[in-house]
């Protein structure tokens, strides 16, 4: 298996450890790359993957939407969440899927079976590809600003509030997908009123437990790290290729050890 990587920058990506262990752990041979790839170098490498020598890409920040044009189609969950963060190939052709959305709900299934209601914090590209694989539509988008909020919620045909009429003890699932917790100091919403069984989720990994996920805890939510839509994401992309569902427990194990 030839896999990779495309990004830029990638010196941080944590993907080739997670797969290389996946590979080995599944007696596959292979490696996963990370590629600093500037936009002129985007061309060569779907046609050298069209001409067999990789097997797979995961696709990163900045090329998660210019990819589209070097592929020969897209599956549904690339289409509704407007972005490709896998390339696989069947019979020839280069395919784009996006295992975002779906990697987080599959890593959230022993949290929540996803009957309550879910509150997303976030209306930008990472939130439309969570919202378009939640396997309900009981959904509530909160955004700073509000047009945005307004135009994800029509498009799936769910709802929106604000910042100031939201009520956080309303919701049985709080995805925040905004960047906001990054510089370790910052939460974008207040968890006054947070009810203990809530399971709120960040999809920031670094740091690996936000300021908001530290308030969750203190106030008895269960709590879930940007680590498990990492991992969750990884997987669904690996088994595209391989075949091969790998081990979730062990990859997160991994991840969390090297951010720790
Ligand atoms: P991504 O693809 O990572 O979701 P994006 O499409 O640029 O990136 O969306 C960024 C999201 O983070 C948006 O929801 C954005 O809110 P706005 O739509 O109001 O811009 C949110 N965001 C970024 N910085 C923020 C901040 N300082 N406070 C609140 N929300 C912020």
């Amino acid at each position: 298996m030839n896999l990779a990587v495309i990004g830029h920058p990638i010196a941080h990506s944590l993907s080739p450890q997670l797969h290389e262990q996946w590979l080995r752990a599944s007696g596959l041979f292979g490696r996963y790359e990370a590629i600093d790839a500037t936009p002129d170098q985007l061309p060569a490498l779907f046609a050298a993957m069209r001409e067999g020598d990789w097997d797979g890409f995961n696709v990163t920040i900045p090329y998660k939407e210019v990819v589209v044009r070097y592929l020969d189609d897209l599956d549904e969950a690339a289409k509704h969440a407007g972005a490709v963060n896998t390339v696989y190939k069947r019979d020839g052709r280069l395919i784009g899927t996006n295992t975002d959305g779906a990697g987080l709900v599959q890593a959230l299934m022993p949290y929540t079976d996803f009957t309550g209601r879910v509150l997303i914090v976030g209306a930008g590209g990472a939130a439309r590809g969570i919202v378009q694989a939640l396997p309900t539509r009981d959904v509530t988008i909160v955004n700073r600003t509000v047009e945005r909020a307004k135009a994800l919620a029509d498009t799936f045909g769910v709802v929106y509030t604000t910042f100031d009429e939201m009520d956080v003890s309303r919701y049985d699932v709080i995805i925040q997908t905004t960047s906001v917790g990054m510089d370790e100091r910052s939460t974008p919403l207040s968890l006054e009123g947070l009810r203990q069984n809530t399971v709120v989720c960040d999809i920031i990994y670094r740091p690996l437990v936000t300021p908001m996920l530290q308030e969750a805890k203190r106030r008895g939510a269960k709590v879930v790290t940007g680590v498990a839509m990492f991992v969750g994401q990884g997987a669904l992309s690996f088994e595209k290729w391989t075949g091969v569902k790998p081990d979730e427990t062990v990859g997160k194990k991994l991840i969390e050890g090297l951010l720790e």
